[in-house]
């Protein structure tokens, strides 16, 4: 083969090498193209992954929140007028915590005191002016509520010495989670916004009865009492710990928990209804009375504003008399529900602070049950 043939060869089988070459390189390309594509889809994919898991962890912890908190509440309603039949001061002072300690047990969220005498007290700023005195008995029950439910560290700044207090030092304590001890963890606490400077920008100091102060998010006037979820993660050097302000169901709508109640006096037994704080109003009314139905075959239905009204000395008959609003006699026709809690009594009477004891315990189970079924749980 001539010289000149053999190189067109070699230069022929050079260029077939190098376009091969060329050919592997570019398949080695697209494969390692094809490497990095399915590296990115399966990133991409775990990436999704991680993140519906996180949402779904979310999710349900947000579940398990609501299904912590406790959305229904629980009124009870008597009148004032049953301090009257105490024979003396103290005794007077005990039966009020007795009311107190009954309403806490149950977890109740609401007590409204009613003047079944048409005495129209509106406000606890009235005097007590003695026993058997006309006038006052609403208003000392419901100021000896509030006392009682007020946490211990907070009472100074609330209860200044009031002559319907004297005996307060007698009564036994609710002992309730929101009365949380000096070093005892809680998620939340009562606290009272303190009279003191903050920088621009930062928010007030608040006594929640610990030995530091809390630094809530807000600047809110002194001598306000406040609801403080405290943050969970605290810096133990801080001379503060820090919290933020909530609204006062927070802990029993979020986190399930018993936060104590509230104090109303209503002018009549009638206004016991009309000036419910729920706009909805209450859902479910309970009447109680020896002449009621036999609470064995009651069912309650579901509800979310329960209100179990109790009578005094009279029953719930001299409420129904006294009240310019009502044009009926007989008290069964205001309620829902007219029970009968004790049949079979022992004694001919069972008093109004024995029937909240009663009547709580008996319809505790129904009304567990009537909140299950609504929750679907
Ligand atoms: C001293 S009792 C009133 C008794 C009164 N003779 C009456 O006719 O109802 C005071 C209150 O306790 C409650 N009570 C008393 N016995 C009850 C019972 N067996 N079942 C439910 N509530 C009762 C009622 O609310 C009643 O108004």
């Amino acid at each position: 083969m001539a010289d000149a043939e053999r190189a067109k060869r070699l230069r022929e089988s050079q260029g077939e090498e190098r376009k091969i070459d060329w050919r592997k390189r570019k398949q080695g390309r697209k494969e390692e193209k094809k490497k990095w594509k399915e590296i990115k889809l399966l990133r991409k994919l775990e990436k999704k992954r991680m993140q519906e898991l996180v949402e779904k962890q979310n999710e349900e912890e947000a579940k398990g929140k609501e299904a912590r908190g406790r959305h229904y509440t629980v009124s009870v309603a008597l009148p004032g007028s049953i301090l009257n039949n105490a024979q003396s001061p103290e005794l007077r002072t005990y039966l009020a915590g007795q009311i107190a300690r009954a309403c806490s047990i149950f977890c109740v969220d609401e007590i409204v005191v009613f003047d079944e005498q048409g005495e129209d007290s509106k406000s606890v700023e009235g005097e007590f002016t003695g026993i058997g005195k006309k006038g006052q008995a609403c208003v000392q029950l419901a100021r000896i509520l509030q006392y009682l439910e007020c946490p211990q560290y907070l009472r100074k700044s609330f209860f200044p010495k009031h002559k319907d207090l004297q005996f307060a030092g007698l009564l036994n304590p609710l002992d309730s989670p929101h009365h949380v001890r000096i070093d005892e963890e809680s998620e939340y606490r009562e606290g009272v916004v303190v009279d003191r400077p903050t920088r621009p920008g930062r928010g007030s100091f608040v006594n929640c009865g610990m030995r530091k102060e809390v630094q809530i998010d807000k600047q809110l006037e002194a001598g306000l009492r406040v609801t403080v979820r405290l943050d969970k993660q605290q810096n133990p050097e801080s001379r503060t710990q820090k919290g933020i302000v909530v609204a006062s169901h927070h802990p029993r709508t979020v986190s399930g928990l018993y936060w104590g109640y509230t104090v109303r006096l209503a002018s009549c037994l009638s206004a016991v209804f009309a000036e419910c704080p729920f706009k909805e109003g209450y859902d479910l009314s309970v009447g109680t009375s020896e002449h009621g139905a036999h609470v064995d075959q009651a069912a309650i239905p579901s509800f979310s504003h329960a209100l179990v009204v109790f009578g005094g000395l009279q029953g719930l008959e001299a409420g129904v008399d006294t009240d310019p609003n009502l044009e009926v006699t007989d008290p069964s026709v205001l309620f829902d529900l007219y029970l009968n809690t004790c049949p079979g009594q022992g004694s001919r009477t069972i008093r109004t602070e024995e029937a909240i004891l009663i009547s709580l315990s008996t319809l505790r189970p129904k009304i567990d049950e009537a909140v299950k079924e609504a929750s679907g749980r």
